[in-house]
């Protein structure tokens, strides 16, 4: 079952499912609960106005009393408090769940994998939203009565809005077609569009203009430009005023429109750059202020279906005891080679190492930290197999698997052998764990997990192949791959 609620990708289509027939279930028929004399939490450290109220609203509806705050002016946070401390004090005033919403990518993630009740992802920087997701979901479906066969636009500012970034997970789930419309400096990330290809099956479409996608779309879902996540100063003013402005609807644009189209925006629009304009919301299409309206419905079926363990989530299979290390034949146990090059008589030889990366791996390995063993670095020495190869020849000692991994980081294609009384009496080439904690550096500089942020969040990353080599970040969920990756020695 689902301990927390903070990422699309965490929950089945089932769960998705459920959760907007309870949404619809509880609009229709909506019953406030006598108070049950139990708190959630509330933990608002960036500006919100409908995901707090909303979530507020849901759970004393469900209830319960709120504690918490909405905003960090006047709290400990400005006394440079960590952030699972804050969470913690809430957990001990009895709070049966937190819901929080916070500037960082990820924090909603650390803060449930370290504290014990629920923890809700009311938007973590500019990654996800996964509740304004649900009510987005309940809103469509309620409007074309499915979430399948739909052509669906995402217009604006699709790098930073954390809306889009949800949505664009869920629709991984049902057979619609996503369009994306963006100023090319604010566009969808890379890896969000390869992962969603990827998972789905499906390719992005692509368009320049919304006067192009308007007669063909069942959905337009336009975003504000999130002037608060571009570069502080100067800089950030430059790139901003290049964007604001590019994709205003009007209503004499609908002309074309499809019947049916529904206008969605997560609110609030920013009447300094208006993005819809206010002669559509007496339109037909427009559906944002019941979409907005949807919300308080869909968190009181989060809450409640979270706290009463309605949700599954997807089975992940991130246990830690698969093995680190596949055998191999060996063919010729008698290694004279070796013997007179690195006269390695008992110890690890590591073989077919990719040329030039022995030196780093015997750092990765700590090997210059061993003062009493021979540790012997072969650099692009001959080899019929890669050409060029390094390898390294540690004497007297057997190095565990989960001590060797690391290799795998940088040669994957790698051999080890033990040897032992000039023999090999084990060869093979060991794997990484599917969790990673530490040894690499997420690239996302609003990662919590950075160090510059303090919060003692570790690095962890979940291998999805090894080759070629593919991680994601378990807290802010940024895909790395091969060169993109950088390790922390
Ligand atoms: C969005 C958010 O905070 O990400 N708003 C919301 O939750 N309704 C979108 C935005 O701020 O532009």
């Amino acid at each position: 079952m689902l301990k927390d609620f903070i990422t699309i990708r965490d929950l089945t289509k089932e769960d998705i499912l459920h959760l907007i027939n309870q949404g619809i279930g509880r609009k229709n028929n909506h019953i406030v609960q006598p108070h049950n004399k139990k708190k959630i939490a509330s933990l608002f450290f960036e500006n919100s106005t409908r995901t707090r109220v909303s979530s507020e609203a849901a759970a004393t509806n469900l209830g319960y009393e709120i504690i918490g705050f909405s905003g960090t002016e006047g709290t400990s946070v400005k006394k440079g408090e960590p952030l699972l401390d804050t969470a913690r004090m809430f957990e001990g005033y009895g709070a049966q769940a937190i819901i929080m919403r916070h500037n960082l990518a990820g924090a909603a993630r650390f803060v449930g994998d370290n504290i014990s009740v629920p923890v809700i992802n009311a938007g973590d920087g500019s990654n996800g939203h996964p509740t304004q997701t649900m009510l987005d979901l309940m809103t469509i479906y309620q409007k074309h009565r499915s979430l399948d066969g739909l052509k669906i636009a995402f217009v604006g500012d699709l790098k930073y809005g954390r809306t889009v970034h949800s949505l664009l997970q869920a629709f991984e789930l049902f057979d619609s077609e996503v369009t994306l419309v963006a100023p090319p400096t604010l566009s969808m990330p890379k890896w969000r569009i390869e992962q969603y290809q990827e998972k789905s099956g499906k390719k992005i479409v692509y368009a320049n203009s919304l006067e192009e996608v308007i007669p063909h779309m069942d959905v337009l879902y336009i975003t504000r430009i999130q002037r608060e996540r571009f570069p502080a100063g100067a800089e950030g003013d430059i790139e901003f005023k290049k964007v604001s402005g590019r994709f205003v609807l009007e209503a004499k644009m609908l002309k074309e429109a499809k019947e049916k189209l529904s206008i969605l925006h997560p609110l609030p629009r920013d009447k300094n750059s208006i993005e819809i304009h206010p002669d559509v919301d007496n339109t037909p299409y427009a559906a944002y202020f019941t979409q907005a309206q949807n919300g308080m419905y869909m968190r009181e079926a989060i809450i409640h279906s979270l706290l009463h363990q309605e949700l599954k989530g997807k089975v992940q299979n991130r246990s830690n005891s698969e093995d680190l290390f596949k055998d191999m034949k060996v063919e010729n146990g008698q290694k004279m080679g070796e013997k007179l090059v690195y006269r390695l008589d008992t110890g690890i030889l590591i073989d077919h190492l990719k040329a030039g990366s022995a030196s780093h791996i015997s750092t990765l390995l700590k090997l210059d930290k061993i003062k009493d063993k021979e540790v012997v670095i072969c650099s692009n020495i001959r080899s019929n197999k890669l050409g060029r190869k390094d390898v390294l020849a540690i004497h007297n000692t057997h190095l565990t698997p989960d001590q060797l991994y690391k290799v795998s980081l940088l040669s994957p294609e790698h051999t080890i052998n033990y040897i032992e009384n000039k023999r090999v009496i084990k060869k093979g080439r060991t794997y990484l764990p599917k969790i990673l904690k530490g040894h690499l550096i997420c690239k996302n500089e609003r990662c919590i997990s950075r160090k510059e942020h303090k919060e003692y969040c570790k690095e962890t990353f979940i291998v999805e192949s090894q080759h070629p080599l593919k991680v994601h970040c378990h807290y802010c969920e940024l895909m790395m791959k091969g060169d993109e990756i950088e390790i922390d020695n």
